[in-house]
């Protein structure tokens, strides 16, 4: 529960602070970031690169502007990344590579299990001929939409982009709920990537901030992007003292994120609610024959807060508890005895 006393379920970005966060906190030793001179920033950059294998990382202040400086600094103008049409740096993020950075989007619908088919993605990877742009770059997503992917796709999508000379992205913003849910290190979700971006602030805890993570020389070219795109912060090492926190305290806890979201599943399911299976914090309901308005406020009067959507997200996080799992399923159960036939 939060400190507005209610359940949030809308996303793990809903996440605080807890008084112990706040304490390293307050007490981070702090320096000017942008002389690169904060050594907690330079501390968290460098614990994170080494849990994932990466030779650098770079704190960003949001999950959006790491996304995006991996893009600009993979591609130039009129250069092509292939995305999913669902992903977040596609749909999400204000098509900012295409604003910023004149980068050519080529979107491409997910398979079931939130992967790009690699025959698709050969199919889209524009000739060398001066009609088409230049297709650099692909980005996946990890999670996508609460799915996780398979380490075997990761090596074959790795491959491929040896294969067909293109660098590969991950927007690893719950990178972390997949190494967890699949039970294999953060390393091993994000081997062979060129760049990566995780974040900090989502089911992790943080109440800000992103690393994006890539060789030396990725890493020398994103700084760069990062101070154009005016990312560059001073004493940061304030946000970075409680993404080290996070790092350290609340990356095996997930695992309770993802049984409390099977568990509102199992409990929604029983309800006669059409719900999609869960591979790690999100849980999807299918709403399209519900009033989905009065199913918010219903629930809301019982403390419970939902977005209001055909396709209904409801993500667990460290504020939620067992308790509170089955608070939120006897919520929906007064909206399906006052509703449901
Ligand atoms: C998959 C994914 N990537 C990137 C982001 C962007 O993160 P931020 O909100 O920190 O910009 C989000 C935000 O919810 C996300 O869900």
């Amino acid at each position: 529960m939060n400190s507005d006393g209610l359940i949030d379920l809308r996303s793990d970005t809903v996440t605080e602070p807890s008084s112990a966060m706040r304490k390293v906190m307050l007490n981070a030793k702090v320096g000017d970031d942008v002389y690169g001179e904060d050594p907690t920033v330079n501390r968290l950059e460098a614990v994170l690169a080494q849990m994932t294998g990466m030779e650098s990382g770079l704190f960003m202040p949001s999950g959006t502007q790491s996304n995006l400086v991996a893009l600009l600094s993979h591609c130039a103008r009129g250069d092509e990344y292939i995305v999913g049409q669902q992903a977040h740096t596609y749909k999400y993020e204000g098509g900012g590579a295409a604003a910023l950075g004149a980068i050519v989007p080529q979107p491409l619908d997910f398979n079931e299990a939130g992967e790009l088919d690699l025959a698709m993605v050969k199919a889209a990877i524009k000739p060398a001929d001066h009609h088409f742009a230049n297709t650099r770059l692909l980005a996946l997503e990890n999670t996508m939409q609460g799915k996780v992917l398979s380490i075997d796709y990761i090596k074959s999508a790795v491959q491929f982009c040896a294969q067909h000379k293109l660098a590969i992205h991950l927007d690893g913003a719950r990178a972390f709920n997949a190494a967890v849910a699949s039970g294999v290190t953060i390393a091993q979700v994000v081997g062979g990537f060129d760049s990566v971006s995780i974040c900090l602030s989502k089911g992790l805890g943080a109440p800000v901030g992103s690393v994006l993570l890539g060789s030396k020389e990725f890493i020398h070219t994103a700084h760069r992007w990062r101070k154009i795109t005016g990312g560059g912060m001073r004493q940061a090492g304030i946000l970075a003292a409680a993404g080290l926190y996070a790092l350290e305290n609340n990356v095996e806890r997930l695992a309770e994120d993802h049984q409390n979201a099977e568990r509102l599943a199992q409990g929604l399911q029983a309800l006669g609610f059409k719900v999609a299976p869960v591979y790690s914090n999100m849980v999807y309901v299918d709403c399209s024959n519900l009033d989905t308005k009065k199913l918010q406020t219903t629930v809301l009067r019982m403390g419970v807060k939902i977005s209001s959507s055909d396709h209904l997200r409801l993500v667990t996080h460290l504020g939620i508890t067992e308790q509170d799992v089955d608070t939120t399923i006897s919520a929906f159960k007064a909206y399906s005895t006052a509703y449901f036939q």
